[in-house]
């Protein structure tokens, strides 16, 4: 980098340049340097001041009225007569990379993008290289067609005027009219657990997780608000009132018409598929992926997260719990479940891949009317336990449609919009095991990688001390039976507590996961969710 800091100081010219043809530019000189700065906030458009004068004039038009009033595009000068801006990427000033091979014989700017934090990984970044795109002026016949490439690029969405065009002004109106919790209900967690008065240690070991949410809150003496539970919309009305908004929803009686209804019995699953081997979940007392303390684990002492890594945890003192797997036949798996209520091993077939492992089954599962065509699949799963399962505080970055075809689902859930009152983060893992002999879990060992989906809060026991924003949380309860499908739109948070049907004592449900129609950058507590361009078409 020391050659970088060298030019900066080279380029610290007059921002009004001088160029080869005798006239004047207002656009500014900046450093390599300063683009790099820059690239946090902005995506940046360099230009020798050598260029062509008609070059120079179109980014210069767009840059006094387009963008002006842009924070998420600087257009600048950058003089080549130093070796950084070759404007390729050579071996020796391996300074940026080419996001695209710049085009051979045309003059071009080269449009840097803009950086986009790798929230995933906790591991120190590798050095930062700014993407650079060629942009092609030469052959441009219109401003109109650069402003366009600019605004594809970028994201941003202005007009030649420097105004909003259609597709900012209708991406403004959704997230202007996003749904949120205070629209129905001012109700939080501070009083459903009225945080005045302590929970004391008695009253914890009383509602142990095996109790289930509803006789928890019975306990607490409120009963939450619950989600809009509607017949089967026309598409227009889903759109509109429910997808556009994020909004949950409940479709009662969506499914009456699935063959998967009827024909989905026990029996049917085991003669079809008893021999398929399958890969199934085990949680003690029906508890999944809820965290704990990570001095529980046997390899606590033995276990050394690296400093950089543990100064990112929230919670380092936590670990989501992983359940202990099993591959077995089906036939095996439908064994497990019907002893587990004895042996307090819940087995459960979760986020098993339809199309992967039973793809005859899909043909049970008609696309349903009010989404048909609209959004684009990315899963397809089926769950299917004992019905007495509890899956802890946790999003999904996809849009999804729960459909219950057997038993009863509650889900508790809260709104993308209070991510900090949850604490959105990184958790360290851990795993279990489980001993098929003595029917006995383990808490194994720690893992080295993180949850950025699951929250540290107990929603049944909070412990508004460690969490005092949790109070602030406003919880909707959704809950679907037979029949009833959940539009749950990506990165609601969700804790759901399976019931079994009464009847035949499971609880079976598939799940469709979809590109979402809003999208947010996570782990992220602060991020909000932002409008999905892939889903243009649709306003
Ligand atoms: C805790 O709560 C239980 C049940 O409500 C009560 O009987 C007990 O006295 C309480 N203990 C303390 C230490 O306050
Ligand atoms: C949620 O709603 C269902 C049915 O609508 C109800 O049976 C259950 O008790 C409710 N749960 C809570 C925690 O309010
Ligand atoms: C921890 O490390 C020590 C020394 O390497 C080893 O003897 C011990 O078995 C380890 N304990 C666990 C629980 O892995
Ligand atoms: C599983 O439990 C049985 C019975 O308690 C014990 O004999 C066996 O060693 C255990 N297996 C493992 C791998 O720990």
């Amino acid at each position: 980098m020391s050659n970088v800091s060298f030019l900066a100081f080279v380029l610290l010219i007059s921002p009004h340049l001088h160029t080869g043809f005798g006239s004047t530019t207002a656009l500014p000189v900046l450093s390599p340097h300063a683009i790099f700065s820059l690239l946090d906030t902005s995506c940046v458009i360099a230009l020798d001041p050598d260029a062509k004068q008609d070059m120079l004039h179109s980014l210069q038009a767009l840059s006094e009225t387009a963008f002006h009033n842009e924070q998420g595009v600087t257009i600048c000068l950058l003089p080549c007569s130093v070796p950084w801006c070759t404007w390729s990427s050579d071996h020796h000033h391996q300074h940026f990379e080419w996001a695209s091979p710049p085009p051979s014989g045309q003059e071009y700017a080269i449009l840097f993008l803009r950086r986009v934090k790798d929230r995933t990984c906790l591991l120190p970044q590798p050095e930062f290289y700014p993407k650079g795109l060629p942009l092609p002026l030469g052959g441009r016949d219109s401003l109109i067609s650069l402003l366009g490439f600019i605004n594809e690029k970028c994201h941003t969405y202005r007009t030649l005027e420097g105004g909003r065009n259609l597709e900012g002004r209708q991406r403004l109106a959704v997230l202007n009219n996003l749904f949120t919790v205070t629209e129905v209900s001012e109700l939080d967690m501070g009083q459903v657990y009225d945080v005045n008065i302590p929970l004391n240690s008695t009253f914890r070991y009383e509602v142990a997780n095996s109790d289930g949410m509803k006789s928890l809150f019975k306990k607490r003496k409120r009963s939450l608000p619950v989600c809009d539970r509607i017949p089967v919309p026309t598409q227009e009305e889903f759109v509109e009132k429910y997808l556009k908004r994020s909004k949950p929803v409940v479709i009662e009686g969506a499914l009456t018409d699935w063959p998967a209804m009827q024909t989905w019995t026990y029996d049917y699953l085991l003669k079809e598929y008893g021999s398929l081997r399958v890969h199934v979940k085990l949680a003690p007392d029906g508890v999944f992926e809820g965290c704990e303390k990570a001095e529980h684990f046997e390899d606590f002492k033995n276990f050394t997260i690296p400093p950089f890594v543990l100064s990112q945890l929230q919670f380092p003192d936590l670990v989501v719990v992983r359940p202990a797997t099993a591959d077995v036949t089906f036939a095996e798996f439908l064994q497990m479940m019907q002893e587990s209520a004895r042996s307090k091993a819940s087995a459960y077939l979760e986020y098993s891949s339809i199309p992967q492992y039973m793809p005859e089954l899909q043909s049970d599962l008609e696309e349903l009317p009010f989404i048909k065509g609209l959004l684009t699949r990315k899963h397809l799963n089926l769950w299917l336990s004992d019905g007495n399962t509890l899956g802890k505080l946790h999003f999904d970055p996809f849009d999804n449609l729960l459909c219950q075809i057997k038993g009863q689902k509650e889900f508790i859930v809260f709104e993308p919009h209070s991510s900090a009152a949850l604490y959105e983060g990184h958790i360290q893992e851990a795993l279990l095991d489980f001993n098929k002999t003595s029917k006995t879990f383990r808490r194994k060992k720690l893992l080295d990688s993180t949850s950025m989906v699951m929250s540290p809060v107990d929603i049944l026991r909070p412990d508004f001390k460690t969490f005092p924003m949790f109070s602030k949380a406003k919880p909707l309860n959704c809950t679907v039976g037979k029949g009833d499908v959940l539009f749950l739109p990506a990165f609601w948070w969700h804790e759901v507590q399976s019931y079994p049907s009464k009847k035949t004592g499971v609880n079976l449900a598939v799940n469709f996961w979809y590109e979402p129609f809003l999208k947010k950058e996570f782990p992220c507590a602060t991020c909000k969710l932002d409008f999905n361009s892939f889903y243009r078409h649709l306003v």
